[in-house]
């Protein structure tokens, strides 16, 4: 865990020498102040010129200010470069996790360990370290001069220093252990923060207001308690090495007075001795203070290090190699989405002929939505075999596979920024004139035409700035600008008016000469022109065939078919 603590500052270790080199030197520019304050005195008493005394102070000021100042820069500097460091790092990661693990993580808790835990990694990585250092130089430093003194005292002084150092080694991990829980608790409420703004208007119609500021509110107690756990850690550790300090002094004061008694040692010696003890304080605080910010960053560490073990996709940028439409077979496929999870497909068998429109229809919780995730490899499918254009879907780079794929969700996300970019997320390099006709396509042209800086317009978080029809066809545009050699929609047209989803209806007929379309519809009228329609239930495949063939054939179809009104 140190190494990999350690790693992060490896590209930045040339800058932070030099950092805290600068700043000994400032330290030792001020130590020669005082010293040039009498020069400049002497001169004065001496009725000589003050001139050179005083342009020598000013000198020292200037390059002493100048130098500290730079080396603490450097040191800054330094901690923000480790930040982003792990920030890039971490965030990396995060954008190529499989979506069966983010389907676990709490987007809050995700967030705070980007933006807090890597925070923590600053403080140890620099002032730490750097501290830390120099305070074992003066720590030896003292240490040399008492040995000279008397090494009688030394042996004692070491072992009280040695016991309670022990004593404080034993709570450095409780510090680590304290200081991990605070943060999980940091993460925690901002999950259930999360939660609450993610479906801020439910919450408010749901007067939910106050019970979720209690639940809030509670997990920033929580979040207090374990803060106040590291802290009385923390302030034990501080303790234990002033009580080191003050018994070492009388533990020394008692074996030296003795000897200063029998003649071994005299008075002065042990006045010294007794002086550089009191100037083992500071430096050993600051070790101590070392300790403690190493076992924060150890923490926070953990923390990051949980994520970045998960295992990436390995998606690579990629294009479709070609434009022909291809077909998709299922086989057998068997599918949970964990081993304590109940049976989602169970045996599901169809076959999608390359171009022409299929749908896929049944009842809610069937798994058609499943049929998706699993074509788009989100999840693996744990039997069967799935073909994508003839080729088994664990045999395709994941990259080309996602690049053949045009997919719009159930319920089709809309992403904070402008229209624009919005409609160009899965083809980020489509023309002017292919952008257009997609919006034409999905009747955004009016939309388009009414927003006041049209396609730049801002469609707000989540795209709440527009409607749920216009955010689902913003999603179909956005997919079919794509080019996809194969079209997943799903529910795509339920939240259209009557008069758009004629019109989409012709769209995706239309597309449908061009690539394939597979459409999973609970309104039966969008698709009772498919060429196929797969009916699934129960997780598996019940019957396929066209509108007509179904209703005289299946009696599920038949029913959904009736209460649509779409056969008397
Ligand atoms: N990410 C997930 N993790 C665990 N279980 C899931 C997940 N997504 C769906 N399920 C479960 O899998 C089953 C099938 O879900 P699926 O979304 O495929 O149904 P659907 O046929 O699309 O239903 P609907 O018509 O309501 O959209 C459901 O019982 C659901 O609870
Ligand atoms: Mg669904």
């Amino acid at each position: 865990m140190v190494k990999e603590l350690l790693a992060y500052i490896r590209p930045h270790r040339k800058i932070l020498v030099l950092g805290g080199l600068l700043g000994l030197i400032g330290s030792v520019a001020g130590l020669a102040m005082p010293l040039l304050a009498k020069y400049v005195v002497d001169a004065f008493g001496q009725d000589q010129s003050m001139a050179g005394p005083l342009l020598g102070l000013t000198v020292a000021v200037l390059v002493g200010a100048v130098v500290s100042a730079s080396g603490s820069y450097l040191m800054e500097r330094t901690g923000e470069g480790i930040v982003l460091g792990a920030r890039r790092k971490l965030v990396d990661r995060m954008l190529r996790l499989k979506v069966a693990d983010v389907d676990r993580l709490k987007p809050g808790d995700l967030l705070s360990r980007v933006t807090g835990d890597t925070t923590l990694l600053r403080a140890v990585l620099t002032n730490g370290i750097v501290e830390s250092v120099s305070a074992a130089f003066m720590l030896v430093g003292a240490i040399i001069m008492m040995a000279t003194m008397d090494g009688v005292l030394l042996l004692v002084t070491l072992l009280v220093v040695v016991v309670i150092g022990g004593l404080v080694a034993l709570i450095m991990p409780k510090i680590q252990r304290a200081q991990l829980a605070a943060q999980e608790a940091v993460g925690d409420m901002g999950a259930v923060l999360d939660r609450a703004l993610q479906a801020y208007r439910t919450v408010k119609a749901s007067g939910a207001e106050e019970r979720e500021i209690a639940v809030v509110g509670d997990a920033a107690v929580r979040a207090r308690d374990r803060g106040l756990q590291v802290a009385g850690w923390t302030s034990l550790a501080g303790v234990a090495t002033w009580m080191a300090v003050q018994i070492a002094f009388l533990c020394v004061l008692a074996v030296g007075g003795s000897r200063v008694a029998s003649g071994a040692l005299d008075v002065s010696s042990l006045i010294a001795f007794l002086l550089y003890l009191f100037y083992l304080v500071p430096p050993i605080g600051q070790l101590v203070q070392g300790g403690v910010q190493l076992q924060n960053g150890l923490a926070a560490m953990s923390r990051i290090k949980e994520i970045e073990s998960l295992p990436a996709e390995p998606v690579s940028v990629a294009v479709a190699e070609s434009a022909e439409p291809v077909g998709v077979t299922f086989e057998d496929v068997e599918f949970r989405y964990g081993d304590d999870r109940p049976i989602v497909h169970d045996g599901v068998t169809f076959e999608v002929p390359p171009g022409g429109l299929t749908a896929l229809v049944g009842p809610s919780g069937a798994g058609k939505s499943t049929v998706f995730g699993l074509l788009e490899r989100f999840y693996d499918h744990q039997g069967g075999v799935i073909t994508v254009g003839g080729r088994d879907i664990r045999d395709w780079p994941l990259g080309e596979l996602r690049a053949t794929l045009g997919y719009v969700e159930q319920d089709a996300p809309v992403l904070a920024g402008t229209l624009r970019e919005n409609l160009l997320f899965a083809a980020q390099d489509a023309t002017e004139e292919e952008l257009t006709r997609a919006i034409a396509r999905t009747r955004l042209d009016d939309l388009v035409s009414r927003l006041p800086e049209g396609l730049e317009t801002a469609v707000g978080h989540r795209g709440v700035l527009l409607s749920g029809g216009e955010r689902q066809r913003v999603a179909i545009a956005r997919a079919l600008l794509r080019k996809p050699r194969l079209l997943l929609l799903d529910e795509a047209t339920s939240q259209l008016d009557a008069v758009n989803e004629l019109r989409l209806r012709e769209v995706i007929a239309e597309v449908a000469t061009e690539t394939t379309v597979l459409v999973i519809a609970h309104r039966l009228s969008t698709v009772t022109n498919a060429d196929r329609i797969v009916v699934m239930e129960g997780g598996g495949v019940r019957a396929v065939g066209t509108h007509d063939e179904l209703v005289g054939a299946d009696e599920l179809y038949r029913e959904l078919a009736a209460t649509q009104f779409l056969v008397s």
